[in-house]
């Protein structure tokens, strides 16, 4: 079978690692891909935003299955157009994408669902968002409506941060038509849990619970990031714990979506908070999480592609789904002055003296430039390892980090460090 990946970053390398060691799957496309999916398949340059191209292309080429990477070719509706034309293709629609494609629509699926989340308050003009925030007190957390890479939620300390929030977000347009509309949240304390579930439309299957380290520096510090790394499984995760988040939030969830007629079979990513009123929703993704993937695929013991391809069958429950009792650790090496800006084009050394240190390296912002690995993004590199125990598998991690380097390049030190503490 023939598969085309779209999208070119840390998950996308995973997924396509992950499927290349399905007996289905002779081919594998990527789009536009990277310098590590470039190691098992064919990168074709093609935007993994332009949904018309992204069809012609499997068309032309009689690709059997697609699965999609990232979040905007979802919300922009190339499940829609694929399904129109017949042709095989793992996500959600456009009004399933809504789920992380609008943080209002979200909020009032969850209300109207009954799922536990934090309270919230829409604004649609800045003048009623500004007397909210005279009438409030801090933290404030403020999340622009619409989709902002990951970058549009913004916690504020004080009314003064908080006030430049709205300004920028309303009023100044940081992330364009994203900010049309405002939610102000509750704020939530806890600790956070990614959990990552495949949807056929009837019935559900869970890869392992994982967290990520949204924060840039040790001790979670410094600003938020696409994530620097990520662990599973997750200690705080007890069989009670797991078995209210299944019943309270997973299958109230996935009856929504039956109810709301949303078409396809596809990903949904909790994200949770664990406070101590018990599990909240703080957000929804419509697609595997990165880096969750890094750590959650090479747990799965099954076949990808099966599971993917039955998926889209409605048909999971034929699938022998199996996770691994191992732990797994993925550390991000990142340029410097990501999430802010940074440079492009250095050259990686190392990546396969930490292969041979037993870890598993993908790429996130990598290409190839006269046969040398350069960067190309702000999250690089993402070295996994596996192992029995949740330390040896950090210990494996950090061994295949020290062995790699690039001008400027950065990691966290401390991926793990809550649940090796205990
Ligand atoms: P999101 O993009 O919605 O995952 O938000 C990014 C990060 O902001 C989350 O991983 C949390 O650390 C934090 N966050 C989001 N919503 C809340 C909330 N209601 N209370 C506290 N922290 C939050
Ligand atoms: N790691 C967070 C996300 O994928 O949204």
């Amino acid at each position: 079978m023939k598969v085309l990946v779209v999208g070119g970053g840390g998950r996308e390398h995973t997924i396509a690692w992950k499927l290349s060691k399905s007996p289905h799957v002779d081919t594998i496309y990527a789009a536009p891909g990277n310098a590590g999916i470039a190691g098992l398949g064919e990168c074709v340059s093609v935007d993994a935003e332009d949904k018309k191209a992204l069809l012609e292309f499997a068309q032309e080429n009689e690709v059997d299955l697609t699965v999609v990477g990232p979040e905007a070719p979802l919300v922009s509706g190339i499940v829609d157009l694929f399904r129109e034309e017949g042709l095989r293709i793992f996500g959600f629609d456009s009004k399933g994408a809504l789920l992380e494609g609008s943080k209002v629509w979200a909020k009032q699926f969850m209300e109207k669902y009954d799922i536990p989340t934090g309270g919230f308050a829409v604004f649609d003009n800045h003048c009623a968002a500004q007397n909210a925030i005279e009438a409030g007190k801090p933290p404030f957390v403020i999340k622009a409506d619409g989709l902002a890479a990951g970058k549009g939620v913004l916690i504020c300390q004080t009314i003064e941060e908080a006030r430049g929030a709205v300004e920028t977000v309303m009023q100044k347009k940081q992330f364009g038509p994203a900010g049309d509309r405002l939610i102000f949240e509750e704020f939530l304390e806890g600790t956070e849990l990614s959990v990552i579930a495949v949807f056929d439309g009837k019935d559900y299957r869970l890869l392992v619970p994982s967290q990520d380290h949204k924060r840039a520096f040790d001790g979670d510090k410094g600003p938020n990031t696409g994530g620097m790394g990520a662990y599973a499984p997750v200690p705080v995760l007890d069989h009670s714990l797991e078995e209210k988040i299944r019943i309270e939030i997973i299958e109230r969830t996935l009856s929504g979506i039956q109810s709301e007629k949303i078409k396809g079979a596809g990903v949904v990513y909790f994200g949770l908070m664990l406070t101590s009123a018990g599990p909240r929703v703080l957000e929804y993704n419509c697609r595997f999480g990165d880096p969750e993937t890094q750590v959650i695929l090479p747990l799965l013991k099954t076949d990808l592609f099966e599971v993917l391809f039955e998926a889209t069958e409605s048909n999971l429950e034929s699938v022998d789904f199996e996770n691994s009792n191992e732990a797994c650790t993925c550390v991000v090496i990142a340029s410097g002055g990501y999430p802010g800006s940074y440079e492009k084009g250095k050259e990686i050394t190392g990546i396969a003296e930490a292969e041979e240190a037993g870890c598993m390296v993908f790429h996130a912002g990598t290409k190839l430039e006269n046969g040398r690995t350069v960067t190309s993004g702000g999250r690089v590199l993402g070295v996994t390892a596996m192992a029995p125990t949740l330390r040896e598998a950090t210990d494996k991690a950090y061994a295949g980090v020290d062995r790699i380097s690039f001008e400027g390049c950065f990691s966290r030190r401390d991926i793990a460090w809550r649940a090796l503490e205990k």
